[in-house]
């Protein structure tokens, strides 16, 4: 046997440095460069955090200007990417898609990259984000068989992707005006910028692991995305609502969380739990009051919202949930508001995608600015045969 500490699922290892983000998960604090989440959600833009994120400091007027604008030179997708698209099936996972073509922009480029320059990591790191947005609505628009929407200098980024999602060649905007509405693009800004980073989740430390090797950070950042994808992690915003849609109605409410309770039972409450929020997650806090404003005006009576919110009173009293310390996280009102502005159920991950990009590109710029960074390589406690004599086909 090894002689290494065994900590499955790294429940107890610090696997880097960074300056980046604070979590106390005992406390409910979330920290972006040590600006609290509560203050960012409310004074600050989407934008401005991710430049926060990957500066460190909050931009003067000029700097977002700046920045802003580079992000709209850069939004637009090389049209040989379109080609991409055509390979995939129109019923594709928008995500098996999101993976596919931020993996195929490293072979756009590769050649030209000097990973030790940073003015090339910078701009490496912009791309991804500046283009994310597009690559996400070229997603949704091919498998509903639309044609593809430019970005727009003339919008911020949130509108710019709504009207890369809905805007019809006409001009004409898809179900009533949500890109223009205030209500929906403080939603999706509020939203993104909870989402943008959360330290040494599994999709930050899968791009961490990747780009220890010195690989190339467009593919780093699609073996990112195939970790977010899955529902223990991004992919529980759309199982939030398969989840709700299963149970159906209020008074079914009590088998589904006896079943949450039952060991012999996989189903969890998707939404619910966290591994480092123990009391409460700081942006479901936040992000339910958005929830209310934007149910307001948008849910159409959808009983789903109600279903949710009688589930979340019904854990909450639950000596199980309460013993285990087990509160909704963010995943659990994200999807209801995405649902509410008419995002596709299996566009939710993508959406978290947009937001965690400015994540993961800054972990990527802190790491590889370190001088002594080294490949990562966790060992293993091994269970297999002690060494044994190979043995002829015909004597096994
Ligand atoms: N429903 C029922 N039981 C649960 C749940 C749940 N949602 N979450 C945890 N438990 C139980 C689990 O069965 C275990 O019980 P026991 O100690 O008897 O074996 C105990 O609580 C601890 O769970 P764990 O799986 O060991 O905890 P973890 O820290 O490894 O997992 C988690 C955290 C988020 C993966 C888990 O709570 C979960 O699967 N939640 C549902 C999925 C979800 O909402 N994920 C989104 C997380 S927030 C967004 C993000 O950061 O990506």
């Amino acid at each position: 046997l090894g002689v290494f500490t065994y900590d499955p699922g790294f429940m107890s290892t610090a696997s880097c440095k960074s300056a980046i983000t604070y979590i106390d998960g005992e406390k409910g604090i979330l920290l972006y460069r040590g600006y609290p989440i509560e203050q960012l959600a409310k004074h600050s833009s989407f934008l401005e955090v991710a430049y926060l994120l990957m500066n460190g400091e909050l931009p003067t007027e000029d700097q977002l200007y700046s920045f802003t604008d580079e992000i709209n030179h850069h939004a637009m997708l090389h049209e040989a990417l379109r080609s991409f698209f055509d390979g995939f099936h129109y019923d594709a996972h928008p995500m098996a898609m999101m993976v596919g073509v931020m993996g195929s922009l490293s072979a756009f480029y590769h050649s030209e990259l000097n990973m030790e320059d940073p003015e090339h990591r910078r701009i490496s790191a912009m791309r991804m984000l500046a283009k994310v947005p597009t690559i996400a609505a070229a997603c949704y628009r091919h498998s509903a068989g639309w044609p593809f929407v430019y970005p727009r200098v003339d919008l911020g980024y949130c509108e710019n992707f709504m009207n890369m999602m809905f805007s019809l060649p006409s001009q004409k905007f898809i179900g009533v005006d949500q890109y223009i509405d205030p209500v929906a693009i403080k939603a999706l800004n509020i939203l993104f910028i909870l989402h943008a980073d959360h330290e040494q989740n599994a999709s930050t430390s899968t791009v961490r692991l990747a780009s220890s090797t010195g690989a190339n950070p467009y593919a780093c950042v699609a073996a990112g995305i195939s970790a977010l994808w899955g529902p223990a992690h991004g992919g529980a915003n759309e199982a939030v609502l398969s989840m709700l849609s299963e149970i159906g109605s209020v008074d079914r409410i009590p088998e589904f969380i006896a079943r949450a309770k039952d060991k012999n039972d996989p189903f969890r409450l998707m939404g619910f739990g966290h591994r480092v929020y123990k009391n409460f997650d700081p942006r479901a806090t936040i992000i339910r009051e958005t929830c209310y404003e934007v149910l307001e005006k948008y849910s159409n009576n959808d009983p789903l919202f109600e279903l949710a919110l009688a589930l979340e009173e019904h854990a909450l009293k639950d000596d199980y949930f309460i013993e285990k310390k087990l509160y909704p996280n963010v995943d659990f009102y994200s999807g209801i508001i995405y649902k509410a502005l008419k995002i596709p159920e299996d566009m939710f991950t993508v959406m978290f995608v947009i937001a965690r990009t400015a994540g993961w590109v800054s972990h990527w710029l802190e790491m590889m600015a370190e001088s002594n960074h080294r490949i990562g390589r966790p060992r293993q406690i091994y269970t297999g045969y002690d060494q044994r004599e190979y043995v002829a086909k015909e004597n096994r």
